[in-house]
């Protein structure tokens, strides 16, 4: 890991530090695990690094072949896992998905609700877009909530689960440019907040992980690879720990100080960035 990455995963404190390997073999040996968005970055990783702690992992992502080959890289270790090709922005396939995981594995443990997709682009150039619109809130709000209102039902009855939302520090810390993005992640934060405590009655836990960069093929077209960041094993590793630690939220902890402060004062951050982009036009 180069210095850089690994120097910020430490400024981010113990919450973000990789989990023991024989805590997390507790934590999820012989459960089934669904991790959505598998095929890919965060997702993959995840899934390989609860594939070699002994969980049944479920892949689902659009591109099946490539969930095969990572099914197949788990199985060649020793663990266990399955594909699913789905597209989560077709609600229909999504309810097709419940219905499958369910018949074939009899329950689901955890959900890491991870497929999403992101876009870095200003209210100017998305006027002529409004399918960014759509489509966006289509995988990172409407889907993932269709897929826990498939999945959460088994999960009360059975009164144990735990879903984990691999979500952005963008919701806390509204930024220009990524109003489509934010909005639709956020969106999917505030649903998970409000059921949170109505589904903890039943024994079922929420954690929403809220990420700083992780370099992977989503963030690569906006984010040069050699800036601090965690890398995708290190994110994996975070989503591992919280699946023994099972906080509601992890947040970093200068985000924790920041959002209060824009919060309280949004003209200022409003000034600021407004100045930095009327900069940014004289120059271009
Ligand atoms: N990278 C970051 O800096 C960062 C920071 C904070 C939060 N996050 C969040 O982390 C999550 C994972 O992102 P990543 O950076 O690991 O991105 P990534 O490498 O691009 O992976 C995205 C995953 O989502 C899947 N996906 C996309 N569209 C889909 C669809 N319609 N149906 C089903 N699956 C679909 C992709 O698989 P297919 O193409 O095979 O469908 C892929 O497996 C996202 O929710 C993102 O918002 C990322």
């Amino acid at each position: 890991m180069p210095l850089a990455h690994d120097a910020y995963r430490r400024l981010l404190g113990p919450t973000w530090a990789p989990v023991a390997p024989d805590r997390l073999r507790r934590a999820v040996a012989g459960r089934v695990v669904l991790v959505t968005g598998a095929s890919s970055g965060i997702g993959e990783a995840t899934a390989e690094l609860l594939g070699r702690s002994g969980a049944h992992v479920l892949l689902a992502a659009r591109r099946g072949e490539v969930l095969d080959e990572v099914v197949a890289r788990i199985v060649a270790r020793g663990g266990r896992a399955s594909a699913y090709a789905v597209d989560l922005t077709d609600l229909d396939a999504v309810d097709r998905l419940v219905h499958d995981v369910l018949a074939d594995h009899g329950r689901v443990d955890v959900v890491v609700s991870n497929a999403g997709r992101s876009i870095h682009r200003s209210l100017a150039d998305t006027t002529d877009r409004f399918h960014d619109v759509t489509r966006t809130n289509a995988l990172n709000y409407l889907g993932p909530v269709r897929l826990l209102m498939g999945l959460l039902p088994q999960m009360r009855e059975r009164r144990t689960g735990h879903v984990v939302d691999v979500n952005s520090l963008n919701v806390d810390l509204p930024a220009a440019n990524w109003a489509v993005y934010t909005a639709s992640k956020s969106a999917f934060d505030a649903w998970l907040a409000c059921i949170a405590p109505e589904v903890r009655v039943d024994g079922v836990a929420t954690t929403s992980i809220h990420f700083p960069l992780v370099h992977t093929p989503m963030s690569a077209p906006t984010y040069d690879p050699a800036l601090p960041a965690l890398t995708v094993d290190a994110a994996a590793q975070v989503v591992g720990r919280v699946l023994v630690t099972r906080p509601r939220l992890l947040v970093p902890w200068w985000v924790r100080l920041a959002a209060p402060v824009q919060a309280a004062a949004p003209e200022v951050s409003d000034a600021v960035t407004a100045r930095w982009l009327a900069s940014r036009r004289k120059g271009s």
